[in-house]
C-alpha cells in the first residue's frame, strides 16, 4: 500500500466514524521512524517501515482513530551519527514516540538518549542484549530479539547435532560478539568447544583471508553472524570457496533473511535459527504474508514481522490510553504488558520488555527459510544487568 492509500484509508474511516468532532480533531500521533535507508542495512529498514505501516493501515490499526504522521530519519547504521540523529527527532521534531533501529550499535545511543527525555522507544530490530539489560527502561521496548536468543539456539542446535568443534565468524561489534557468545555459551554446555573466534569489522566484506582460516582450521560446523549486503557476499563467498561442500553451517537466522534471492544456489540447505519462519502455516501468518505481498508486491520477512509487531505494541498502548499519546507511564505499561498475534506466534515481553518467543529451525529451501522444528521453546533472555 503507497502512502496515498493509507491516507485514503485513514480518511474514509475518518469521514465514516461516529466520534465526536472534537476527537477527529486532535492532533496526529508523531512518529520518529529511526531506520537505516542506505548502505548494507538499507533493505532491512524498508521491510521494517513497511511492516510497521501495515499494521497501521488495518482496521484497528489507530485505535481511537488517532492519524499517525510520520518524521524519519536515514541513520545510515552509523553509531557514530546516532546521537544527534535521535536527539533531533526528540528535541527539534518534538515525536511521541519513537521506532527504530537496526544496528545495535545506533541503538544503544538511542536507549541512552530515550533514557535521558523520558519518550518512548520501540525497537523493531537491533538486538544489543544491554537495551534489554543494564539499559533496561520503562519507556523501552523490544519487539524483535536480543542477539543473545538466536545465538544460544544455534550453539543449543550444533550441539545436538554431535559437532564438537565449531568456529565462529562475524562482524566485530554488539550484534556479532553477543551472537557468538549465546552460541559458545549452548555449544559449550552442550559439549562442544569453540576452537577458534574470526571477525572482521563492520561493515567490510573482505571475507577471504578467514574463509582460508577456516579451511585450515577443519572445523565440524561454523556460526556465523551477518545480515543485509554483507550477508549475501558472505554466502556467496563461502560457497565460492569450497567450504560448502565441507564444513556444514548453523548460522544466526539473520545471514539468510530478507538475502535468499541473491544468495541462490550458494545459500540452499543452510540451517539456521531464528523467531521466525517463511512457511510456518498458521492461520495468522498466511493472512499476514498475503496481505504484506498484496501490499507492498514483495514477499515479507523478519524484518516486516518484527515492523509489523512494533505497530501491533503501539496500538495496544493506544488502545490502554484511549489515544491520548500524552499518558505515556499507562502507554508504556500496556506496551510491556500486552500479548502480541505475531506472524511468528503469539508472544509477551520479559519483564525486561524483550520478547519471551520460539526460536526455530529453519533450512533454506529455494528463497525460502522453511520451519524445520522448535530449536529451543519460549526462550526468554536473561535479561543481565536489567533493574526493573
Ligand atoms: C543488530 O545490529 O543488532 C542487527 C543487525 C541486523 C540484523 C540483526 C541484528
Amino acid at each position: 500500500m503507497n502512502i496515498t492509500r493509507i491516507a485514503l484509508a485513514a480518511a474514509i474511516a475518518l469521514a465514516s466514524a461516529s466520534v465526536p468532532l472534537a476527537a477527529q480533531a486532535q492532533a496526529k500521533i508523531k512518529v520518529g521512524l529511526m531506520l537505516p535507508a542506505t548502505g548494507t542495512f538499507a533493505a532491512l529498514g524498508t521491510a521494517i517501515e513497511n511492516g510497521f505501516r501495515l499494521y497501521v493501515a488495518e482496521p484497528g490499526g489507530t485505535p481511537a482513530r488517532r492519524e499517525i504522521e510520520f518524521v524519519r530519519v536515514d541513520d545510515e547504521s552509523d553509531p557514530s551519527k546516532a546521537t544527534d540523529n535521535v536527539n533531533k527527532l526528540i528535541k527539534r521534531d518534538n515525536v511521541d514516540v519513537i521506532v527504530g533501529t537496526v544496528h545495535s550499535g545506533v541503538a544503544l545511543a538511542m536507549a541512552r538518549a530515550v533514557r535521558e527525555s523520558g519518550t518512548p522507544l520501540i525497537v523493531p530490530n537491533a538486538g544489543a542484549d544491554a537495551i534489554t539489560g543494564p539499559l533496561c527502561a520503562p519507556n523501552i521496548v523490544r519487539s524483535s530479539f536480543s542477539n543473545w536468543q538466536p545465538g544460544f539456539a544455534s550453539g543449543v542446535m550444533a550441539a545436538q547435532k554431535g559437532y564438537k568443534r565449531a568456529v565462529t565468524i562475524y562482524w566485530n561489534y554488539a550484534a556479532g560478539q553477543e551472537s557468538a557468545k549465546g552460541f559458545t555459551e549452548a555449544f559449550e554446555k552442550g559439549g562442544g568447544k569453540v576452537i577458534k573466534e574470526l571477525t572482521l569489522p563492520f561493515p567490510n566484506v573482505e571475507f577471504q583471508a578467514l574463509l582460508t582460516e577456516i579451511a585450515a582450521q577443519k572445523p565440524d560446523v561454523v556460526f556465523a553472524f551477518f545480515a543485509g549486503g554483507g550477508a549475501v557476499k558472505f554466502v556467496k563467498d563461502y560457497d565460492a570457496a569450497g567450504l560448502k561442500k565441507t564444513v556444514p553451517m548453523v548460522v544466526s537466522g539473520f545471514v539468510t533473511d530478507g538475502t535468499l534471492e541473491a544468495q541462490g544456489a550458494s545459500a540452499q540447505g543452510i540451517l539456521s535459527t531464528l523467531h521466525y519462519a517463511d512457511n510456518l502455516d498458521t492461520p495468522r501468518n498466511n493472512a499476514f504474508r498475503k496481505a504484506y505481498a498484496l501490499t507492498w508486491k514483495s514477499q515479507p520477512d523478519v524484518y516486516s514481522v518484527q515492523g509489523y509487531d512494533a505497530a501491533q505494541m503501539l496500538s495496544a498502548g493506544l488502545k490502554a490510553v484511549k489515544g491520548d499519546i500524552k499518558q505515556r507511564e499507562a502507554l508504556q505499561a500496556a506496551m510491556a504488558k500486552a500479548v502480541i498475534d505475531s506472524p511468528r506466534g503469539k508472544f509477551n515481553l520479559s519483564p525486561q520488555r524483550n520478547p519471551v518467543q520460539d526460536i526455530y529451525l529453519r533450512e533454506v529451501k529455494g528463497v525460502n527459510n522453511e520451519f524445520r522444528g522448535v530449536a529451543v521453546k519460549a526462550l526468554a533472555d536473561p535479561g543481565r544487568g536489567c533493574r526493573l
